[in-house]
C-alpha cells in the first residue's frame, strides 16, 4: 500500500503531463489486478423514490426543486424489480432514494429488504443488498441491518468541513455525516463513501485531503464522480471553479484511490459515464471494479436527475463495454470488498 503526501497528490492532479497520467493508470491497473483481479461486479440500482427532505445546493432532488415530479415506487414494484434483476444474473442490488427518515418509510424499506432476502435466498445465498438512503438514526441503520442489508453508501461529498457547509444549508452538518458513517461501521455494514469532483469552490488540495480521509476512515467502498451542474439548483450559479479538467481529474482521483487503497471496491460512477463517452472504460482502467446499472423503471428515470443529462446504458451494453475494455463482467457473485473482511479480522484480534 502506497502513501502519498498532500503535495505529491496535488502535483499529480494538476499535472498536464501525459506521462504522469499514464504512470498513474498503469500502476492503478496493476494494483487492481493484483488485489481485485479483472472482475467487474454489478449492483443493480433501484432508485425507488425521489422524495427528499434535504436541500443540498448541488442536487436536482433537493426539497426546494419544484420542477420535478416526485414519485415513490410501491413495495410490490420494488420487490419485483429486485427479483427480475436476480433472474437476470445480478447478485447484488442497491436501493437508493432521497432522504426520508420517518419511521413509516424505514419500516417499509426494512420490510422490503427482508422480503427480497427471503425470496432471493431460496436460490443460494440470495441478493446482496446495499442501501443509499442518506442520514438516518443509529436505530434505523440497525433496523435495516437486522432486516438483511449489509452495505451502505453515504458520501461525505467533501472532507473539508468549511466547504461542506458552503454546499449544504445550515441544518445539514459535516459532523452529523461523520456520526452516521461511524454508526454504520459500528453496526457492521460494509461502508462506502465518496465525494463529488470539481464543484465550485473545491481545490486540488481538497481532493488530496479527500483521498487521505478515505484512508483514515478505513472505508470498504468508494464512489466518486465528477460534479455535473443541474440547472435548477443554487450551485448552478456559482462560478468559482478551480479544477480545470473535471473528467481527467476524476480519472486521476480513481487511479490514486486504487493505488492508495488496493483492496476496496470502487465504482465507475454514472456521472463519470455521463460526461464522457469513454467514461466507463477509463474508469475501469483507473481501477474501478463495480458498475451500477440503473434498473429504475423508464417512467420514473427522468425524475431521478441528480444532475443534467444523466446517462443510462443497458445491462448488455455495459457487459460488452466491460469486455471490450479487457475486464470480466462477473455475474452471480457478491464481489464484496476484501478490505471489509480484513478489518473485521483485525478488529476481532484486537478485542
Ligand atoms: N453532480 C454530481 N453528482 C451529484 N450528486 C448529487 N448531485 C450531483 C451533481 N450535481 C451525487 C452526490 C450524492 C449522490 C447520490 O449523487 O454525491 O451523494
Amino acid at each position: 500500500m502506497i502513501s502519498f503526501s498532500t503535495t505529491q497528490i496535488v502535483d499529480y492532479l494538476k499535472s498536464k503531463d501525459p506521462a504522469i497520467h499514464h504512470f498513474l493508470l498503469e500502476k492503478a491497473d496493476r494494483y487492481r489486478q493484483e488485489n481485485r483481479g479483472r472482475a467487474v461486479y454489478f449492483r443493480g440500482l433501484i432508485e425507488y423514490s425521489n422524495i427528499c427532505s434535504q436541500n443540498c445546493f448541488y442536487c436536482g432532488l433537493r426539497r426546494d426543486n419544484l420542477f420535478i415530479k416526485r414519485y415513490h415506487l410501491d413495495r410490490e414494484e420494488i420487490i419485483s424489480l429486485a427479483m427480475e434483476a436476480h433472474n437476470n444474473g445480478y447478485q447484488s442490488i442497491c436501493l437508493q432514494s432521497g432522504q426520508v427518515s420517518s419511521s413509516k418509510e424505514i419500516d417499509l424499506v426494512a420490510e422490503v429488504v427482508a422480503t427480497i432476502k427471503e425470496l432471493s435466498g431460496k436460490k443460494g445465498q440470495g441478493l446482496g443488498i446495499t442501501l443509499s438512503l442518506g442520514e438516518l438514526s443509529y436505530q434505523q441503520y440497525q433496523q435495516l441491518w437486522n432486516a438483511g442489508a449489509h452495505r451502505y453508501l453515504l458520501r461525505i461529498e467533501t472532507s473539508n468541513p468549511v466547504l461542506f457547509q458552503k454546499i449544504h444549508p445550515p441544518e445539514q452538518s459535516f459532523s452529523r455525516r461523520l456520526e452516521c458513517l461511524q454508526a454504520l461501521r459500528e453496526i457492521g455494514y460494509q461502508v462506502g463513501t465518496g465525494v463529488m469532483i470539481g464543484f465550485p469552490g473545491q481545490s486540488y488540495e481538497d481532493l488530496a485531503y479527500d483521498l487521505q480521509f478515505f484512508r483514515e476512515k478505513d472505508i470498504d467502498m468508494l464512489g466518486m464522480g465528477p460534479y455535473i451542474p443541474h440547472p435548477d439548483v443554487p450551485l448552478a450559479d456559482e462560478k468559482k471553479e478551480y479544477i480545470s479538467d473535471v473528467f481527467g481529474t476524476s480519472i486521476k482521483m480513481l487511479a490514486l484511490a486504487r493505488i492508495m487503497m488496493p483492496d476496496i471496491n470502487m465504482v465507475a460512477s454514472t456521472a463519470l459515464q455521463s460526461i464522457h463517452p469513454d467514461g466507463l472504460k477509463m474508469g475501469l482502467k483507473a481501477g474501478a471494479n463495480i458498475v451500477m446499472p440503473i434498473l429504475t423503471p423508464e417512467k420514473n428515470r427522468q425524475d431521478y436527475m441528480l444532475y443534467a443529462n444523466k446517462k443510462h446504458s443497458a445491462f448488455e451494453t455495459l457487459q460488452q463495454d466491460i469486455k471490450a475494455a479487457g475486464y470480466e463482467p462477473t455475474l452471480w457473485q457478491w464481489g464484496d470488498s476484501p478490505h471489509y473482511f480484513k478489518r473485521k479480522r483485525e478488529q476481532a484480534k484486537g478485542e
